[in-house]
Protein backbone atom coordinates (compact mmCIF):
# COMPACT_ATOMS: atom_id res chain seq x y z
CA UNK A 1 0.00 0.00 0.00
CA UNK A 2 0.99 3.14 -1.29
CA UNK A 3 1.34 6.21 0.94
CA UNK A 4 -1.51 8.21 -0.54
CA UNK A 5 -3.40 4.54 0.20
CA UNK A 6 -2.58 4.76 4.23
CA UNK A 7 -3.29 8.07 4.79
CA UNK A 8 -7.41 7.53 2.76
CA UNK A 9 -7.65 4.37 4.98
CA UNK A 10 -6.38 6.20 8.12
CA UNK A 11 -8.95 9.00 7.31
CA UNK A 12 -11.95 6.11 6.61
CA UNK A 13 -11.55 4.94 9.53
CA UNK A 14 -11.08 8.05 11.59
CA UNK A 15 -14.40 9.05 10.19
CA UNK A 16 -15.73 5.66 10.59
CA UNK A 17 -14.70 5.21 14.38
CA UNK A 18 -16.38 8.68 14.88
CA UNK A 19 -19.75 7.89 13.15
CA UNK A 20 -20.25 4.79 15.21
CA UNK A 21 -19.05 6.14 18.29
CA UNK A 22 -16.00 3.69 18.55
CA UNK A 23 -12.63 4.36 20.32
CA UNK A 24 -9.52 2.34 18.96
CA UNK A 25 -6.30 0.87 20.90
CA UNK A 26 -3.58 0.11 19.61
CA UNK A 27 -0.26 -1.46 21.76
CA UNK A 28 3.05 -0.03 20.86
CA UNK A 29 3.74 -3.19 18.92
CA UNK A 30 1.62 -3.00 15.91
CA UNK A 31 2.48 -1.27 12.72
CA UNK A 32 3.18 2.26 12.57
CA UNK A 33 -0.15 3.18 10.26
CA UNK A 34 -2.02 1.32 12.98
CA UNK A 35 -0.87 3.60 15.39
CA UNK A 36 -1.67 6.48 14.07
CA UNK A 37 -5.30 5.42 13.58
CA UNK A 38 -5.20 4.93 17.75
CA UNK A 39 -6.82 7.24 20.18
CA UNK A 40 -5.03 5.29 22.68
CA UNK A 41 -1.56 3.99 22.45
CA UNK A 42 -0.27 1.92 25.13
CA UNK A 43 1.24 -1.26 27.00
CA UNK A 44 -0.74 -4.20 28.44
CA UNK A 45 -1.89 -2.17 31.60
CA UNK A 46 -2.27 1.40 30.30
CA UNK A 47 -4.58 -0.20 27.51
CA UNK A 48 -6.56 -2.05 29.90
CA UNK A 49 -6.75 0.71 32.67
CA UNK A 50 -7.95 3.03 29.70
CA UNK A 51 -10.89 1.03 28.23
CA UNK A 52 -12.31 1.17 31.76
CA UNK A 53 -12.14 4.88 31.65
CA UNK A 54 -14.08 5.68 27.82
CA UNK A 55 -17.28 6.30 27.35
CA UNK A 56 -18.05 4.46 23.72
CA UNK A 57 -20.65 1.75 22.21
CA UNK A 58 -17.52 0.11 20.84
CA UNK A 59 -14.20 -0.63 21.71
CA UNK A 60 -11.50 -2.01 19.01
CA UNK A 61 -8.05 -3.75 20.23
CA UNK A 62 -5.17 -3.78 18.08
CA UNK A 63 -2.99 -5.76 19.53
CA UNK A 64 -3.31 -9.57 20.29
CA UNK A 65 -6.00 -11.55 21.29
CA UNK A 66 -5.45 -11.92 25.33
CA UNK A 67 -5.82 -8.44 25.45
CA UNK A 68 -9.24 -8.40 23.75
CA UNK A 69 -10.35 -10.70 26.03
CA UNK A 70 -8.93 -8.61 28.82
CA UNK A 71 -11.07 -5.19 27.60
CA UNK A 72 -14.18 -7.82 26.87
CA UNK A 73 -13.95 -8.96 30.69
CA UNK A 74 -13.19 -5.12 31.96
CA UNK A 75 -16.41 -3.89 29.43
CA UNK A 76 -19.06 -6.56 29.21
CA UNK A 77 -21.64 -4.38 28.28
CA UNK A 78 -19.42 -2.55 25.58
CA UNK A 79 -18.89 -4.02 21.73
CA UNK A 80 -15.09 -5.36 21.85
CA UNK A 81 -13.82 -5.69 18.36
CA UNK A 82 -10.23 -7.17 17.20
CA UNK A 83 -9.42 -6.67 13.77
CA UNK A 84 -7.83 -10.62 13.40
CA UNK A 85 -8.62 -13.17 15.65
CA UNK A 86 -5.90 -15.47 14.84
CA UNK A 87 -3.62 -12.66 16.51
CA UNK A 88 -2.32 -15.00 19.36
CA UNK A 89 0.37 -14.63 21.74
CA UNK A 90 3.21 -17.45 22.05
CA UNK A 91 3.84 -16.80 25.65
CA UNK A 92 -0.20 -16.66 26.67
CA UNK A 93 -0.40 -20.30 24.93
CA UNK A 94 2.49 -21.37 26.53
CA UNK A 95 0.61 -22.02 29.64
CA UNK A 96 -2.77 -24.10 28.84
CA UNK A 97 -5.26 -23.67 31.23
CA UNK A 98 -5.67 -27.45 32.21
CA UNK A 99 -2.03 -27.73 32.93
CA UNK A 100 -1.85 -25.21 35.39
CA UNK A 101 -4.95 -26.69 37.02
CA UNK A 102 -3.32 -29.44 37.47
CA UNK A 103 0.06 -27.72 38.74
CA UNK A 104 -2.13 -25.70 41.40
CA UNK A 105 -3.71 -29.21 42.62
CA UNK A 106 0.13 -30.22 43.54
CA UNK A 107 0.72 -27.35 45.15
CA UNK A 108 -2.52 -26.43 47.15
CA UNK A 109 -1.02 -23.96 49.33
CA UNK A 110 0.36 -21.19 46.38
CA UNK A 111 -1.74 -18.75 45.14
CA UNK A 112 -1.41 -17.89 41.61
CA UNK A 113 0.12 -14.80 39.96
CA UNK A 114 -0.54 -14.38 36.22
CA UNK A 115 1.53 -12.55 33.83
CA UNK A 116 -1.49 -10.54 31.74
CA UNK A 117 -0.25 -12.48 28.58
CA UNK A 118 -3.05 -15.46 29.54
CA UNK A 119 -5.79 -16.41 28.16
CA UNK A 120 -9.08 -15.81 30.34
CA UNK A 121 -9.40 -19.45 31.51
CA UNK A 122 -5.60 -18.81 32.78
CA UNK A 123 -6.77 -15.66 34.82
CA UNK A 124 -10.18 -17.18 35.85
CA UNK A 125 -7.74 -19.62 37.90
CA UNK A 126 -5.81 -16.84 39.01
CA UNK A 127 -5.46 -14.70 42.21
CA UNK A 128 -4.35 -11.90 40.72
CA UNK A 129 -2.88 -10.42 37.60
CA UNK A 130 0.38 -8.20 36.67
CA UNK A 131 1.60 -6.68 33.78
CA UNK A 132 5.34 -5.90 33.14
CA UNK A 133 4.75 -2.46 34.68
CA UNK A 134 3.14 -3.43 37.46
CA UNK A 135 4.37 -7.22 38.58
CA UNK A 136 7.63 -5.73 40.97
CA UNK A 137 4.91 -3.22 42.69
CA UNK A 138 2.24 -5.99 43.39
CA UNK A 139 4.39 -9.14 44.26
CA UNK A 140 6.11 -6.49 46.62
CA UNK A 141 2.75 -6.05 48.30
CA UNK A 142 1.97 -9.70 48.65
CA UNK A 143 2.31 -11.23 52.22
CA UNK A 144 5.62 -11.82 52.89
CA UNK A 145 5.13 -15.64 53.86
CA UNK A 146 3.25 -16.01 50.49
CA UNK A 147 3.84 -19.17 48.43
CA UNK A 148 3.11 -17.92 45.15
CA UNK A 149 3.07 -19.66 41.38
CA UNK A 150 4.27 -17.08 38.91
CA UNK A 151 3.60 -17.92 35.16
CA UNK A 152 3.56 -18.07 32.00
CA UNK A 153 6.96 -16.33 31.31
CA UNK A 154 10.24 -17.40 33.11
CA UNK A 155 12.33 -14.82 32.20
CA UNK A 156 10.06 -12.17 33.70
CA UNK A 157 9.65 -14.51 36.76
CA UNK A 158 13.20 -14.68 37.03
CA UNK A 159 13.69 -11.47 36.87
CA UNK A 160 10.79 -10.47 39.44
CA UNK A 161 12.37 -12.71 41.50
CA UNK A 162 15.76 -11.31 41.53
CA UNK A 163 14.26 -7.57 42.19
CA UNK A 164 11.94 -8.54 45.20
CA UNK A 165 13.93 -10.81 47.13
CA UNK A 166 10.90 -13.85 46.65
CA UNK A 167 11.32 -17.26 45.49
CA UNK A 168 8.09 -17.83 43.33
CA UNK A 169 7.85 -21.10 41.73
CA UNK A 170 8.00 -20.34 37.88
CA UNK A 171 6.49 -21.60 34.85
CA UNK A 172 8.55 -22.62 32.24
CA UNK A 173 7.18 -20.43 29.36
CA UNK A 174 8.50 -17.25 27.10
CA UNK A 175 7.88 -14.91 24.16
CA UNK A 176 9.18 -16.23 21.10
CA UNK A 177 10.29 -12.29 20.10
CA UNK A 178 11.50 -11.59 23.65
CA UNK A 179 13.79 -14.81 24.43
CA UNK A 180 15.53 -15.19 20.79
CA UNK A 181 17.99 -11.67 20.80
CA UNK A 182 21.40 -12.55 20.19
CA UNK A 183 23.45 -11.71 23.40
CA UNK A 184 26.47 -11.78 20.68
CA UNK A 185 25.37 -8.98 18.69
CA UNK A 186 24.10 -6.90 21.52
CA UNK A 187 27.95 -7.06 23.26
CA UNK A 188 29.08 -6.44 19.91
CA UNK A 189 27.11 -3.14 19.72
CA UNK A 190 27.91 -2.37 23.06
CA UNK A 191 31.45 -2.31 21.64
CA UNK A 192 30.60 -0.33 18.82
CA UNK A 193 28.56 2.03 20.64
CA UNK A 194 30.53 2.65 23.99
CA UNK A 195 28.66 3.90 26.85
CA UNK A 196 25.20 3.86 25.03
CA UNK A 197 22.57 2.71 27.35
CA UNK A 198 20.97 -0.64 26.73
CA UNK A 199 16.91 -0.82 27.65
CA UNK A 200 15.37 -3.97 27.84
CA UNK A 201 12.05 -5.91 28.35
CA UNK A 202 12.05 -7.64 31.25
CA UNK A 203 9.99 -10.92 28.92
CA UNK A 204 14.27 -11.18 27.80
CA UNK A 205 16.16 -14.17 28.87
CA UNK A 206 18.82 -13.13 31.63
CA UNK A 207 21.77 -12.99 29.62
CA UNK A 208 19.97 -10.13 27.86
CA UNK A 209 19.10 -8.26 31.31
CA UNK A 210 22.33 -8.23 32.81
CA UNK A 211 23.56 -6.62 30.01
CA UNK A 212 20.76 -3.79 29.89
CA UNK A 213 20.87 -0.51 32.22
CA UNK A 214 16.84 0.10 31.94
CA UNK A 215 14.47 -2.89 32.65
CA UNK A 216 11.00 -2.07 31.80
CA UNK A 217 7.60 -2.68 30.38
CA UNK A 218 7.48 -0.89 26.77
CA UNK A 219 5.82 2.32 28.61
CA UNK A 220 8.73 2.63 30.97
CA UNK A 221 11.12 2.29 28.07
CA UNK A 222 9.27 4.76 26.00
CA UNK A 223 9.32 7.28 28.59
CA UNK A 224 13.14 6.62 30.06
CA UNK A 225 14.03 7.88 26.34
CA UNK A 226 12.02 10.60 26.54
CA UNK A 227 13.28 11.96 29.88
CA UNK A 228 16.82 10.95 29.64
CA UNK A 229 19.06 13.31 28.17
CA UNK A 230 21.07 10.86 26.46
CA UNK A 231 20.75 10.88 22.30
CA UNK A 232 21.21 7.38 21.56
CA UNK A 233 19.69 4.16 22.91
CA UNK A 234 20.29 0.31 22.36
CA UNK A 235 16.82 -1.21 22.36
CA UNK A 236 16.23 -4.65 23.30
CA UNK A 237 12.46 -5.07 22.87
CA UNK A 238 9.80 -5.54 19.60
CA UNK A 239 10.73 -3.35 17.63
CA UNK A 240 7.31 -1.72 16.92
CA UNK A 241 7.64 0.71 19.96
CA UNK A 242 10.81 2.10 17.77
CA UNK A 243 8.01 3.91 16.36
CA UNK A 244 6.50 5.36 19.32
CA UNK A 245 10.51 6.80 20.63
CA UNK A 246 11.10 8.44 17.01
CA UNK A 247 8.01 9.75 16.91
CA UNK A 248 8.41 11.17 20.79
CA UNK A 249 12.26 12.10 20.24
CA UNK A 250 12.70 13.19 16.71
CA UNK A 251 16.17 13.84 17.88
CA UNK A 252 17.17 10.44 19.35
CA UNK A 253 18.55 7.26 17.47
CA UNK A 254 17.46 3.93 18.57
CA UNK A 255 19.45 1.10 17.65
CA UNK A 256 17.64 -2.20 17.94
CA UNK A 257 19.24 -5.64 19.06
CA UNK A 258 18.48 -8.49 16.37
CA UNK A 259 17.84 -11.95 17.41
CA UNK A 260 19.74 -14.92 16.86
CA UNK A 261 19.74 -16.63 13.45
CA UNK A 262 19.37 -20.33 13.86
CA UNK A 263 19.21 -21.69 9.82
CA UNK A 264 15.98 -22.52 9.43
CA UNK A 265 13.88 -21.86 12.58
CA UNK A 266 11.46 -18.74 12.77
CA UNK A 267 12.01 -15.23 11.83
CA UNK A 268 14.86 -13.28 11.63
CA UNK A 269 13.53 -10.06 12.65
CA UNK A 270 12.25 -8.44 16.19
CA UNK A 271 8.97 -8.44 15.15
CA UNK A 272 5.62 -9.81 16.81
CA UNK A 273 4.04 -11.66 13.13
CA UNK A 274 0.82 -11.53 15.97
CA UNK A 275 0.69 -7.97 15.89
CA UNK A 276 1.36 -7.53 12.85
CA UNK A 277 -1.88 -9.03 11.52
CA UNK A 278 -3.67 -6.07 12.44
CA UNK A 279 -3.06 -4.24 8.80
CA UNK A 280 -5.12 -1.15 8.28
CA UNK A 281 -7.70 -3.09 5.92
CA UNK A 282 -8.36 -5.55 8.62
CA UNK A 283 -8.63 -2.62 10.78
CA UNK A 284 -11.35 -1.02 8.88
CA UNK A 285 -13.03 -4.22 8.07
CA UNK A 286 -13.85 -5.24 11.31
CA UNK A 287 -15.11 -1.44 11.95
CA UNK A 288 -17.27 -1.37 9.01
CA UNK A 289 -18.35 -5.02 9.62
CA UNK A 290 -18.38 -4.53 13.61
CA UNK A 291 -16.67 -8.07 13.06
CA UNK A 292 -15.12 -10.54 14.55
CA UNK A 293 -16.33 -9.06 17.69
CA UNK A 294 -14.52 -10.78 21.09
CA UNK A 295 -16.89 -12.98 23.37
CA UNK A 296 -15.93 -14.27 26.62
CA UNK A 297 -18.16 -16.91 28.45
CA UNK A 298 -19.93 -15.66 30.63
CA UNK A 299 -18.62 -17.74 33.82
CA UNK A 300 -15.44 -17.43 32.87
CA UNK A 301 -15.56 -13.92 32.54
CA UNK A 302 -17.09 -13.93 36.14
CA UNK A 303 -13.74 -15.73 37.50
CA UNK A 304 -11.45 -14.02 35.82
CA UNK A 305 -12.62 -10.78 36.79
CA UNK A 306 -11.76 -10.27 40.00
CA UNK A 307 -8.29 -11.18 39.11
CA UNK A 308 -8.08 -8.21 37.05
CA UNK A 309 -9.47 -5.68 39.10
CA UNK A 310 -7.32 -6.70 41.94
CA UNK A 311 -4.22 -5.99 39.77
CA UNK A 312 -6.01 -2.40 39.04
CA UNK A 313 -6.81 -2.01 42.69
CA UNK A 314 -2.69 -2.74 43.63
CA UNK A 315 -0.85 -0.75 40.32
P1 LIG B 1 3.83 -4.64 27.86
O1 LIG B 1 3.18 -5.04 29.14
O2 LIG B 1 5.12 -3.96 28.06
O3 LIG B 1 2.89 -3.92 27.00
O4 LIG B 1 4.23 -5.99 27.07
C1 LIG B 1 3.25 -6.79 26.49
C2 LIG B 1 3.85 -7.79 25.62
O5 LIG B 1 3.18 -8.53 24.95
C3 LIG B 1 5.28 -7.87 25.61
O6 LIG B 1 5.68 -8.81 24.71
FE1 LIG C 1 3.07 -12.34 22.92
FE2 LIG C 1 5.68 -12.04 22.55
FE3 LIG C 1 3.98 -11.04 20.77
FE4 LIG C 1 4.20 -9.92 23.23
S1 LIG C 1 5.77 -10.00 21.64
S2 LIG C 1 2.31 -10.39 22.12
S3 LIG C 1 4.56 -11.75 24.47
S4 LIG C 1 4.27 -13.22 21.25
Amino acid sequence: MDLKDKKEYIDKIRSLAKAKNAVIFAHYYTRPEIQECADFIGDSLALAQQATRVDADILVMCGVHFMGETMKILCPEKKVLIPDMQAGCSLADSCKAEDLAAFKAQHPDHMVVSYVNTSADVKALTDVVVTSSNAKKIVDQLPKDAKIIFGPDHNLGSYINSVTGREMLLWNGACHVHSRFSLESLLQLKKENPGVEVLAHPECKAPILAQSDVIGSTKALLEHTIQSSAKRFIIATESGILFEMQRACPDKEFIPVPPEVTEGVGCSCNECEYMRMNTLEKLYDCLFNESPEMVVKKETAEKAISSIQRMLQMS
